[in-house]
């Protein structure tokens, strides 16, 4: 295993390049929890790696797979290997489904073909950016949760439940959850609120991140009370969140894993219709 720590940037992103085309599964399961632990996401470059060898990798680090309401997927038997985010557009650094009490652990991208031209998956570490924010703000998001106010349609939960799955099903997963309130609609879909702190600790160091989907979801968060978060804080988690973003710059077979309680990702617009980048959301299991 040849290990790269990039030294020009400010992110504790670690590369991790096979000598000849290695199976990924044959690195060490023990050494790539510890990087992991540390770094909180890693780069394998030079594996050729398949979304399917992204699955059966991202299973030995995980107990169990979510799926998510909008995205197209790939492995049809299961349905846990999606495309990521459809559209060209760009996507402003947020922590996957931090909107809801199903926040996975950890974030798998793997990439089938690179887009011809911009398209990079963007990457923050939400722990720079608490400590690189405001003390008002910092004390603002101590003293207030926030709360994300949406309405998923009866197609979006059966994509999340399975196609089977009936209101009871979905009673049955939100009822008692800290933190939600919600309603069934006339037409099946569901109105809910979720309210969370904006800074969580990391899974691993045990560290205060700003590692939430404010920025991803600016229509439709608010504090717990319902009043709305100052334009000017908004500003300002952009302009640290922007200062401290990196990129990844996508080749074909390249994997990433993300630490989703400490990593917020994104990707740059772009042009073409070529970019073909798979996406796993899974709970680690060490
Ligand atoms: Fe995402």
């Amino acid at each position: 295993m040849t290990i790269q720590i990039d030294s020009l940037e400010t992110s504790t992103k670690k590369i991790i390049y096979s000598d000849k085309c290695k199976d990924i599964l044959s690195l060490s399961v023990a050494e790539i929890q510890e990087l992991f632990k540390s770094s909180g996401i890693l780069l394998f470059r030079g594996f050729g790696v398949t979304h399917e060898q992204m699955k059966a990798f991202s299973k030995q680090f995980s107990s169990r797979f979510t799926r998510e309401t909008n995205r197209t997927r790939v492995d049809s038997r299961e349905g846990f290997v999606s495309l990521v985010a459809q559209g060209t557009h760009f996507i402003e650094p947020h922590c996957e489904n931090a909107n809801t009490p199903f926040r996975p652990d950890a974030v798998w991208f793997c990439c089938g073909v690179p887009p011809a031209q911009g398209g990079e998956t963007l990457f923050c570490d939400g722990v720079q950016v608490w400590e690189q924010l405001s003390e008002e703000s910092k004390q603002l998001f101590l003293s207030k949760k926030i709360r994300f106010d949406f309405i998923y349609s009866a197609e979006q939960w059966k994509h999340f439940l399975g196609a089977e799955a009936t209101l009871a099903n979905v009673k049955q997963m939100l009822e008692g959850l800290e933190g939600v309130s919600y309603f069934i609609n006339e037409d099946e879909s569901v109105s809910f609120a979720y309210a969370c702190p904006a800074v969580i600790k990391t899974k691993y160091s045990n560290q205060d991140a700003f590692a939430n989907n404010i920025l991803n979801a600016k229509e439709s968060v608010f504090f717990e009370n319902g009043s709305p978060i100052p334009d000017t804080i908004i500003s300002e988690i952009e302009e640290v969140t922007d200062r401290l973003t990196e990129e990844i710059q996508w080749q074909v077979g390249d994997l990433v894993m993300i630490d989703n309680s400490r990593f917020l990702h994104g990707r740059r617009s772009f042009s073409d219709n070529q970019r073909l980048i798979f996406s796993i959301f899974s709970y680690l299991n060490f």
